[in-house]
C-alpha cells in the first residue's frame, strides 16, 4: 500500500472523525497499554519521562498517559498526516512533532533518546521488523516498547466473507487479501519473537479480542472507513463511492456481521 493512500486516507478521511472511536475499540486498547505501564512504575517515575509516539494519530495515548501520571512528561510524536498532528497538538500543548515516515524514524529527533517509544495501530503500515532495530537504537537502556496492533487474525468474519466472488466483485477487492495488504504481525508470539531479536525483553503481553458488531453496511463504513480502521483499503478498493445500488447488494449479502478484533498489546524493555 503506497504511503501517498495512507497519507490520504488519515490526512483528509480520518482526522477529524478518529477521536470518536465507534465501537470503543482504540480506547479500550489504549487503556490496556496504559496499564500495563502502570504496572512496570512508569505512571509513577519520580523524574520526567521523554516519550516518543510513532504514528501518533491525534495523540489519544499521550494524552492518557499525561492525565495518569503523577509526574510531567516530554511528549514526541512522529506521523504521516500533518490534520492527525494539529489534533495531537492541541491535545498536547508540549508536543514536539513532526510529520514524516516512521519508517525512516532514524532521520526523527536525531541525537534524542527515550525513555518509552509507543507503536500504536500503527504495524499494519510499516512493519515491526523495520522498525524494531530503529527502537532499539533510540531507547535509553533499561527504556520500554510500547507496541499496540492488530493480527492476522483479526476480521475472520469479514475475510471470510471477503472470500466470496460476487462480494470481492461488488466491493472492487480484486485480488487484494487484507493480509498482502496489511503487515500486521501474525500474533502475540510473533512481537515477543522480535523484541526479542532485538535485544527488548518482553515483560507484559497479552491478546484482547473485542466483539465487532456491524449492523449493516453504513454501520462498517462508519468503523472502518470514517472511523480509521481499514482506511487506506477501502479507499483502494474505491468502496466508499459506492453507489446506492451496491451498497444495498452489499448490504443484503454481507449484513449483519458479527466479528472479533484481535488485537496484540505487548510492553517490552531495553536490556
Ligand atoms: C490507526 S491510526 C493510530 C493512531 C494512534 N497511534 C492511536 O493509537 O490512536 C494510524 C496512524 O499511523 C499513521 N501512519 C501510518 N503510516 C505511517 C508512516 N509510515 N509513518 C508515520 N505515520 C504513519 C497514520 O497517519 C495514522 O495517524
Amino acid at each position: 500500500m503506497s504511503t501517498a493512500t495512507v497519507h490520504h486516507a488519515y490526512n483528509d478521511v480520518v482526522a477529524t472523525y478518529y477521536d470518536l472511536d465507534p465501537q470503543g475499540i482504540i480506547g479500550r486498547s489504549l487503556d490496556r497499554g496504559i496499564l500495563q505501564l502502570r504496572q512496570e512504575g512508569l505512571l509513577d517515575p519520580g523524574v520526567e519521562l521523554r516519550i516518543l509516539d510513532i504514528g501518533m494519530g491525534t495523540g489519544l495515548f499521550l494524552g492518557k498517559f499525561a492525565a495518569q501520571a503523577s509526574g510531567r512528561i516530554a511528549p514526541y510524536g512522529v506521523d504521516l498526516a500533518e490534520n492527525m498532528l494539529e489534533v495531537a497538538r492541541r491535545r498536547l500543548p508540549d508536543l514536539v512533532a513532526v510529520a514524516g515516515d516512521a519508517s525512516d524514524l532514524d532521520a526523527h529527533f536525531p541525537g534524542i533518546q527515550f525513555d518509552c517509544i509507543c507503536t500504536h495501530f500503527v504495524t499494519g503500515f510499516v512493519s515491526m521488523r523495520v522498525l524494531a532495530p530503529q527502537i532499539a537504537r533510540r531507547l535509553k537502556p533499561g527504556g520500554y516498547w510500547s507496541l499496540i496492533g492488530g493480527t492476522k487474525a483479526a476480521y475472520a468474519a469479514l475475510q471470510s466473507k471477503g472470500n466470496s466472488g460476487l462480494l470481492r466483485r461488488l466491493a472492487g477487492a480484486g485480488d487484494r487479501r487484507m493480509d498482502d495488504r496489511v503487515l500486521n504481525p501474525a500474533d502475540l508470539r510473533e512481537v515477543e519473537a522480535t523484541m526479542d531479536a532485538h535485544g527488548i525483553e518482553v515483560r507484559r503481553g497479552e491478546t484482547f479480542e473485542p466483539e465487532l458488531a456491524f449492523e449493516d453496511f453504513e454501520a462498517f463504513m462508519d468503523f472502518g472507513h470514517r472511523g480509521g480502521w481499514l482506511t487506506p483499503l477501502i479507499e483502494e478498493m474505491g468502496l466508499h463511492k459506492a453507489g446506492p445500488l451496491k451498497r444495498w447488494l452489499i448490504d443484503r449479502l454481507a449484513f449483519p456481521v458479527k466479528d472479533s478484533h484481535n488485537i496484540v498489546v505487548a510492553l517490552g524493555r531495553k536490556r
